[in-house]
């Protein structure tokens, strides 16, 4: 194996509790080489998903978080000057196609569309690489797939993904787990028991049904962790709530108002 790809692979399990048949399907569209689209709120585990399956399909995972000015060179590679004159590098997603790993690219609306573009013979039959630079149509290694994610929801129509990128994609959708398996979740992960986690629970739940009457989106998986780790620590509840919960997803008096009254509900007035 490669020097080069060696500090991407996972060395211990990550912590994954599935949610519904995402780790079969996953493995089935793997088998195919079939790139993935996670679509899912924000801190519902879709990061924490591909770590998993990384690690359980025992191959190297290369993430890129993509912003608006990532470019294509940042995920191809350029030309760099060091001591022995010019150097070419390989970008993080020519060494996943060169090497063999899953390429996560997190939260790839943001990138700009010139940026996305530069996957579209990846994610086809044609599954290659041209770098232009070089001169080189890089041919991917039969190990490698593409994963992407994305929040659908927040996107403006400007800002959505094209419809030809899409439909280079399988999609899984993920969502917040049910109750019981997000208490075993926040249980887990924060090191509380199940009675402080699915009080947690029960707030975020109730904080995802005012989606779209002031919420963007409801209080995540990723921030009842969060707040219950505080509360391990001997933060008082209330306060690790106001921190961790609340204060975080809106600036709106009475959206916090009632935010306020959910923790009130759980944790006492
Ligand atoms: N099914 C799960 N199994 C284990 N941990 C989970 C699971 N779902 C959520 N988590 C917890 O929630 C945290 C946030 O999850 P993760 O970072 O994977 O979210 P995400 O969907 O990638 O969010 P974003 O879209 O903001 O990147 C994880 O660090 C983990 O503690
Ligand atoms: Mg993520």
């Amino acid at each position: 194996m490669n020097q080069r790809i060696e500090p991407y692979r996972i060395e211990s399990e990550p912590y994954y509790r599935p949610v519904s048949d995402e780790v079969s399907l996953f493995e089935a569209a793997y088998a195919r080489r079939i790139p993935l689209l996670l679509k899912g709120p924000t801190g519902c585990g879709k990061t924490r998903f591909v770590e998993y399956m990384a690690w359980r399909l025992r191959k190297p995972l290369v993430t890129i978080a993509c912003n608006e000015d990532l470019t294509a060179s940042d995920l191809v590679g350029r030309y760099l000057l060091d001591a022995a004159g010019t150097v070419w590098h390989d970008g993080p997603l020519t060494v996943a196609v060169r090497y063999g790993a899953i390429c996560y690219l997190d939260e790839v609306v943001e990138a700009r569309a010139d940026t996305t573009v530069v996957i579209h013979p990846l994610a086809d039959d044609r599954r290659m690489l041209p770098i232009d630079r070089l001169g080189e149509l890089l041919h991917a290694h039969a190990d490698f797939e593409l994963v992407m994610s994305y929040n659908p929801g927040y996107q403006t129509a400007l800002k959505d993904l094209k419809v030809s990128t899409k439909q280079r994609f399988g999609a899984l959708d993920f969502q917040y787990a049910s109750f019981d398996i997000e208490t075993e979740i926040v249980g887990r992960e924060a090191g509380v028991d199940a009675d402080l986690a699915s009080k947690l629970v029960g707030i975020a739940q109730r904080s995802r049904d005012l989606r779209g009457r002031g919420l963007d989106e409801g209080i995540s998986t990723r921030m009842l962790v969060r707040a219950g780790a505080l509360i391990a620590d001997g933060v008082e509840p209330h306060a690790a709530c106001r921190m961790a919960l609340t204060r975080p997803v809106s600036d709106d008096e009475d959206v916090l108002d009632a935010l306020d009254g959910f923790v009130d509900a759980f944790f006492g007035p």
